[in-house]
């Protein structure tokens, strides 16, 4: 019989699918710690492992089920005469609960967002013969306490600094499977980062639903500045005299134990608590800015129409949107800006979806994530008639993703010519650059830059970059992406020859299902 074990003891082998946002891939990366604390061992397909867990979004219909669909795909699983054990979480498991089992029998357990430090105490009761097991209740209590974990040597870490949204768009489900706002205090956070500095990450991802709502409910006992947050839509998060997030970026970044970082980024963020404060920290750092803070933002919009705002319930207006994007932009220039947006929601009319058009033009956004309106059971804007036809979201969605890549194109072209520090994600998808070269050996890599831009370049030799900082004279561009060559000063070169570990960076694959 099995009983749950600390440490090393080798049991099972685990596979973890995720689907979903940023939030999602970072609870599977704390599941995949548990897991292999309790003594699993990851492996790279499903039907090898004898746990499989499905960590799905409900964000849009077709995202539910596409969960249900892939979970279909385990249920004839056989690994030596042996049913694998099959979970699924995140923010399915929250919200369907027990009617997973009606759909899908052979599921052993569901588990909810505030469940995942449960889940190998969960997997033990199964292999001890429990079936159908449920844990799916929020978390009530009101602090936020937690430390990341991540698995094996990297540069890049996720970190949660708060869980939950307390803003109820009419349109989303998130405030249903991520329950109320609560988030960590300012010194935990440092803390934890610190830790993860000492480990060996280079840049951390703050994460939360509304990270700059961060702070709300937490005293500021120690005083730290700005004591009280502004914004052109005159109300933010926190109030005075609470801890708030400009505070948090500069807590991390003038603590001597993160002196080694060399990014923070964050998402996702509301223009509600986008305050002057934190537009602040994204000027240069001889102006007061935060100097590892990247230069990119992403702050959804959802629609550049002021009636179809109020109707998602919003509480922004586009012009204080755009006040607040033409301030950032004459303090910090260089910051690339990224969006969400949806079209088709109830009652969007031409006119409304050309005003949203016209806001792409007028912001410039380098990059956007679309979606066509899908309605979400127990939300206000379901009782709406979802009167826009699928054929004319499709279109509206088509036009918003063609338009913006004429916006983007010269935007990536102007880059063409400098050089550019890139965190090397993986190898590439694409051969191309290798083929064009007529090279027999050597891979294409990919990274990012500070601002977000993905980057591909071709490396002659075997080392890995995985994980690196790398610098890369930008050669060529699409509306996509950056190419260019590697540049291997002598420092780096140097390096190279020392040791070539290739760290993983970090990143679980996470499907978007939109
Ligand atoms: N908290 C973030 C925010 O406020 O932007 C992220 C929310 S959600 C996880 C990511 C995006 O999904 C949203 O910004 C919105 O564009 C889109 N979305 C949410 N509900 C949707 C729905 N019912 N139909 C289509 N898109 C939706
Ligand atoms: Fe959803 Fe709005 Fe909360 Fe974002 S802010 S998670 S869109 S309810
Ligand atoms: Fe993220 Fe989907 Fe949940 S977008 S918060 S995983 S509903």
């Amino acid at each position: 019989m099995n009983q749950t074990t600390a440490g090393s003891e080798k049991r099972g082998s685990y596979f973890i699918k995720t689907f979903g946002c940023q939030m999602n891939v970072a609870d599977s990366e704390r599941m995949a710690a548990l897991l292999s604390e309790s003594g699993y061992t990851p492996t790279e397909t499903a039907d090898d492992a004898s746990v499989i867990i499905l960590n799905g979004c409900t964000v849009r219909e077709k995202a539910v089920h596409k969960a249900v669909s892939t979970l279909g795909t385990y249920q004839d699983f056989n690994k030596n005469g042996k049913k694998p054990i099959i979970g699924i979480g995140g923010c399915v498991g929250q919200l369907e609960k027990q009617t997973l089992f009606k759909r899908a029998p052979y599921l052993d357990f569901v588990f909810g967002t505030d469940a995942i430090d449960n889940l190998p105490e969960i997997v033990n009761r199964i292999e001890n013969g429990e079936k159908h097991v449920v844990y799916a209740e929020f978390d009530r209590t009101m602090n936020y306490s937690t430390e990341t974990k991540v698995v094996g040597a990297r540069a890049q870490a996720f970190v949660n600094i708060m869980k939950g949204c307390d803003k109820f768009c009419t349109y989303c489900i998130v405030p249903f499977t991520r329950g109320r706002e609560k988030s960590r205090t300012i010194d935990e956070v440092v803390d934890d980062i610190a830790g993860l500095v000492a480990k060996g990450v280079r840049e951390v991802t703050l994460l939360g639903q509304n990270v700059n709502s961060f702070g709300k409910g937490n005293p500021n006992t120690k005083g730290r500045e700005p004591l009280e947050l502004h914004n052109v839509i005159g109300k933010v998060g926190p109030r005075a005299g609470e801890e708030n997030f400009p505070q948090l970026l500069r807590a991390i970044d003038s603590d001597p134990r993160c002196e080694k970082l060399r990014l923070i980024r964050f998402t996702s963020s509301h223009p509600l608590d986008f305050s002057d404060e934190l537009i602040e920290c994204y000027a240069p750092h001889e102006q007061g800015g935060v100097k590892r803070l990247a230069a990119h933002l992403h702050l959804p919009v959802q629609s550049g129409s002021n009636r179809v705002l109020t109707k998602m319930g919003r509480h922004h207006q586009i012009e204080a949107y755009i006040a607040q994007m033409d301030r950032l932009r004459r303090l910090n220039p260089d910051v690339g800006i990224s969006t969400d947006l949806i079209v088709g929601f109830p009652t969007e009319t031409d006119e409304e979806f050309e005003e949203t058009i016209r806001l792409l033009d007028r912001v410039q956004y380098d990059n956007i994530f679309a979606f066509a309106y899908s309605p979400r059971p127990g939300t206000r804007a379901a009782k709406l008639p979802d009167d826009v036809p699928a054929k004319v979201k499709n279109a509206r969605l088509n036009r918003l993703l063609k338009h913006q890549l004429k916006i983007s194109e010269p935007l990536y072209a102007a880059r063409v010519g400098k050089t550019m520090e890139v965190l090397v994600e993986s190898e590439s998808k694409s051969d191309r650059l290798k083929i064009e070269k007529g090279a027999t050996v050597g891979r294409v890599w990919m990274g990012r830059t500070q601002c977000n831009r993905v980057v591909n370049f071709y490396d002659d030799s075997p080392r890995n970059f995985t994980g690196r900082f790398v610098s890369v004279k930008i050669t060529g561009s699409t509306a996509l992406s950056l190419e260019g060559e590697l540049v291997i000063d002598p420092g780096m070169a140097e390096a190279l020859k020392r040791s070539n570990p290739g760290a993983t960076p970090g990143w679980v694959k996470s499907e978007v299902v939109s």
